[in-house]
């Protein structure tokens, strides 16, 4: 297709949701039943480390139960990636791996991956099903020596900062997904896109914080919403370009 738009994407906890993983602030969140400052800080997993492990060893767990799986939102951006290849770029604040399993490859993940584990020493991160914790041998350290959840905390720098707000001063079209816009930097995002004059587009459950930066805002459940923005955006640029054509 000609004139293909760049398009970014934000997705948070909520287009995870339908596919069995608890949110964060929703009720019966994830910081509902635990205190942010005991399970995601560099001073609760210095503090109790066990207490850390035992959380990401659990929801690691829980994402590889049978019926936690990619849901028709998911798809549906793997499909937006499959029609404007790289010009899509998504940026998850999930540590789940539901983008993959549906098709996404252009994928960064800014808070981390569950499915993984970071060795304290060397930085390095390895790919990682199982539960671990402080006597797990680390495959690149003899001998063995702590390794981390592979999990960006509150206090910590977001990875990938650098590209991400490089494709956001590019874009031509800003997508914010279920997400409530209560954590930064990934907060601001829209506002670094709108000033670089990108249409943004939010589609979440309810209004977000940030809602009154959006050009558009679609309420509904991710499942639903998503799906029919995306297949819209995909009708109206291949009508762009029969135009062209003419
Ligand atoms: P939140 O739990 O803060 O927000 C989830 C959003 O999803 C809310 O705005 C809900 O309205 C919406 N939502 C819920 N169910 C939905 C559905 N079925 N369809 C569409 N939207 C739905 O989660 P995040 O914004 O992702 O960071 O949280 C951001 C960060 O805060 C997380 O990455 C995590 C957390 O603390 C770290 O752990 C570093």
């Amino acid at each position: 297709m000609a004139n293909l738009p760049r398009v970014v994407i934000l997705t948070g906890a909520g287009i995870s949701a339908e596919s069995g993983l608890k949110t964060f602030r929703d009720s019966n969140g994830l910081w509902e039943n635990h205190k942010i400052e005991d399970v995601a800080t560099p001073e609760a997993f210095a503090g109790n480390p066990d207490l850390v492990y035992g959380f990401y060893n659990d929801r690691r767990a829980q994402l590889q139960l049978p019926n936690v799986k990619p849901n028709r939102a998911h798809e549906a951006l793997a499909s937006l990636e499959s029609v404007f290849g790289n010009n899509v770029l998504l940026v998850t604040q999930n540590v789940d791996n539901l983008h993959e399993r549906a098709g996404s490859k252009n994928i960064i993940h800014m808070h981390g991956k569950l499915l993984s584990s970071r060795c304290i020493n060397s930085g390095r991160s390895h790919t990682w099903h199982s539960k671990f914790d402080a006597s797990t041998p680390c495959p690149c350290c003899t001998p063995a020596s702590a390794m981390r959840p592979d999990i960006v905390w509150f206090g910590e720098m977001p990875m990938y900062m650098d590209n991400i707000i490089l494709a956001l001063t590019k874009a031509d079209i800003f997508l914010s997904i279920g997400t409530s816009g209560q954590v930064y930097p990934a907060a601001g995002f829209v506002q670094v896109a709108k000033d670089s004059g990108a249409r943004t587009v939010e589609l979440n459950l309810q209004p977000s914080d940030k809602c009154a930066l959006f050009d558009e805002s679609y309420l509904g459940r991710a499942s639903m919403i998503v799906p029919q923005f995306i297949h819209s955006l995909i009708d109206e640029y291949a009508l762009t370009q029969q135009n062209s054509l003419l």
